[in-house]
């Protein structure tokens, strides 16, 4: 494989920076070229924006950059020459407890910390950031489509595709299983963040898992190896008993700890448990919603009757005529967060926990597959009915995964096929520090401009479509591809349909994927270490270090894949920066917008619509799908828009407002959680919560 096709590449910092400012029906300005006359329809981009205690982002704290509140971007091309932008920041119920206890000195005690990538306080519980994706749907009795704004740590919100203010969570608090038995009124619920909505069956398929601390620790190198074992193990443990303010016991704990060898973990994840009343079971449920009634789940379970269990994340499902698709993805997010950070201020503690619990994903993809028709009578929590099971199949494809599609079209439920994007040997939970050093040379810091950003791949990232039998579990027939530079830090895709709720394509035959490419900025020797023995590696350790030595890297890319050939049918190349200190180009969010009245079966008859970043300056660029390699063929921008690290977007044709025909009211859902809680805390709810939710 070449790896001639170097550049400089730096940073740019529009993508750690934005605003918090919410923009109504904004003008944007066309930079460059002309907006198409066939453009229409209204794209939708989410992604977070910092908190109430930093006010936008750049997080000064070095906190990483995708925890934050969920900003909700709306860009609408229904005037005939003009495209307009409005925002709005999802204020959730947890949003306004956030908000009230930083500016209220009353509530002080109450106030959330962030935890690496999750945010937390020790007596309302998880915030609820809906900050990652959207998906589009409409029940059986709808004539409109709805939105859902979701996040992998926290149920899903139904939002208004107009107002684009949050309406109602799916599902009530009675109707979710907490990830843990944390006695808080904002459960630490796990889902996915990309659910599925099957546009023929009027069905929404999502999951709600837990793990258990054995299950996610044991992606954790033993501790025994780490040779200043005692005194981190200690320190960690003290951290998280004044965090949960059990520090007597602890120190009787700490005590015996200290006699431990082998079997600590096994001893201490039992102490835990005991001492803090938080227990932790494995459990993944299915859940399906009709988009009007009650949630309806199962539980999964292996043939042989034993539950499944999700070490790391479902950040994805997928779903075929016959079959669920559900993945174990390579990132991690939830109380396993705030365990690993239990104090986010102490850096030097930090550090330490960092280089002791920190181990690399799981290289292997575990896939479980569930038959559609299985699913029938299933519990309804609403009715506290008893559970149902359902069995799953279980198989394993090599290389890690956070983002995959499959064929709608299973040849009767006969052949499942998968395309998955490898981002290989990199961890998405990982996030540049203020103590990092530079692979290249330790004696080096990144800038620390950067910190908080996401750690790249230390590999280049393949792309893989299979063929599986769903019976049996056995893989057919695979096929990979890894080009360079195409395929470096391959991250988000799109296509045209790729989020249906009329039209339902039966295949994916062309794919728009991103990659970010390589910066040697964010190769650090932390991350290179962490996956220095990764299985599936193609450019060796050094060979990576020759390719990022002077500042060099490689480019981003855009492209669109032929899954039918797995070949890269048309790329463009964003420019790279220009010398060592000049700041690149990056690229996110890409939204695929099929042209007015082009025919529904031709993929490539529409626009991409992408948030890219060049230097301190973020902008919106327009491709002809069926044109990459010839640039973009507009680029807007506008000094009040500053967006930052997006994440998921989706497409609906046109606005109408959320029918309302469906809602959790606050009160009814919060006030069990709340039943013995103190004044003060019922006092929040009632004047700085439910006033802002109910109305
Ligand atoms: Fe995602």
């Amino acid at each position: 494989m070449p790896t001639e096709s170097t550049c400089y590449q730096s940073v740019p910092q529009a993508i750690l920076t934005a605003s918090r400012v919410e923009l109504t029906d904004i003008a944007l300005n066309v930079l460059e070229g002309s907006l198409p006359s066939d453009i229409y329809g209204h794209c939708f981009t989410v992604g977070p924006v910092g908190s109430v205690d930093s006010g936008e982002l750049p997080y000064l704290d070095g906190s990483p950059v995708f925890n934050g509140d969920g900003m909700v971007y709306r860009l609408d091309f229904d005037s005939s020459d003009t495209a307009r932008i409005t925002t709005r920041l999802a204020k959730t119920p947890c949003f306004y407890a956030d908000r009230a206890t930083h500016a209220n000195n009353q509530y002080a005690p109450y106030r959330f910390q962030n935890h690496g990538l999750s945010r937390f306080s020790l007596a309302l519980g998880m915030r609820n950031q809906l900050n990652t994706a959207l998906l589009p749907f409409r029940s059986a009795t709808d004539d409109r489509d709805r939105l859902l704004l979701t996040y992998d740590a926290g149920r899903p919100y139904e939002i208004d595709p107009l107002t684009l203010d949050v309406v109602t969570p799916v599902g009530s608090n009675q109707e979710w299983r907490p990830e843990s038995s944390l006695l808080t009124p904002f459960l630490p619920v796990l889902t996915t963040a990309h659910p599925c909505f099957d546009p023929i069956t009027h069905e929404i398929l999502t999951v709600n898992y837990g793990r258990s601390p054995a299950s996610f620790l044991e992606t954790i190198p033993p501790l025994e190896a780490a040779a200043e074992l005692p005194s981190v193990l200690a320190a960690w443990l003290e951290a998280i008993a004044r965090l949960f303010r059990l520090e007597l016991p602890f120190k009787f704990l700490l005590a015996t700890l200290a006699t431990l060898s082998a079997d600590s973990w096994a001893f201490w994840l039992r102490q835990f448990e005991a001492l803090t009343l938080i227990k932790m079971d494995d459990f993944v449920y299915l859940v399906r919603w009709d988009g009007e009634g009650d949630l309806e789940r199962w539980r999964l379970v292996l043939p042989d009757g034993s539950p499944v269990k999700i070490h790391q994340s479902l950040h994805q499902i997928g779903i075929t005529e016959h079959y669920v698709v559900l993945v174990d993805t390579a990132f991690s997010i939830g109380l396993a967060e705030v365990l690993n950070n239990p104090v986010p201020a102490n850096q030097p503690l930090e550090r330490e926990i960092r280089h002791l619990l920190a181990g690399a994903p799981s290289p292997d993809s575990v896939v479980y597959l569930v038959r559609r028709e299985h699913l029938h009578h299933g519990q309804i929590p609403a009715k506290a009915e008893l559970e149902a099971k359902v069995t799953a199949q279980k198989l394993v494809i090599p290389r890690e995964v956070l983002h995959f599609a499959v064929d709608y079209d299973d040849a009767a439920g006969d052949r499942i096929r998968i395309h998955m994007g490898h981002v290989c040997a990199s961890d998405a939970a990982e996030w540049l520090r203020d103590y990092d050093q530079l692979a290249t040379d330790p004696s080096l810091s990144p800038p620390s401009r950067l910190k908080g950003m996401l750690l790249y791949e230390t590999d280049i990232s393949v792309l893989g479509r299979y063929d599986i039998d769903p019976h049996t579990g056995q893989i057919l027939a695979s096929q990979t591809l890894c080009q360079d530079p195409e395929t470096w830090g391959v991250a988000l895709y799109t296509f045209r349909d790729a989020l249906p709720t009329v039209h339902q394509p039966q295949t994916v035959t062309q794919m728009y994927w991103y990659a970010g490419g390589l910066f040697p900025e964010l190769l650090t020797e932390f991350v290179v270490n962490l996956f220095e023995d990764y299985r599936y590696r193609v450019v060796s350790v050094p060979e990576l270090l020759h390719i990022v030595a002077d500042n060099q890297g490689k480019p981003t890319c855009l492209f669109r894949l032929d899954t039918q050939s797995m070949a890269i049918a048309d790329t463009y190349q964003f420019p790279c920066s220009l010398d060592a200190s000049t700041q690149g180009y990056l690229i996110n969010s890409p939204q695929f917008v099929p042209k007015v009245n082009s025919p529904a079966d031709d993929p490539t008859a529409g626009y991409l619509i992408c948030h890219v970043f060049e230097g301190d300056r973020p902008q919106i660029w327009i491709f002809d799908a069926s044109h990459l390699s010839q640039g973009p063929v507009c680029k807007l921008d506008h000094p009040s828009l500053s967006f930052g690290f997006t994440l998921h977007t989706a497409w609906l044709p046109t606005l109408q407002p959320c029918p309302a025909n469906y809602t959790i009211p606050a009160r009814e859902d919060y006030e069990p959680l709340l039943a013995h809680k103190s004044q003060a805390i019922q006092a929040l709810f009632d004047q700085e919560v439910f006033p802002h939710c109910d109305v």
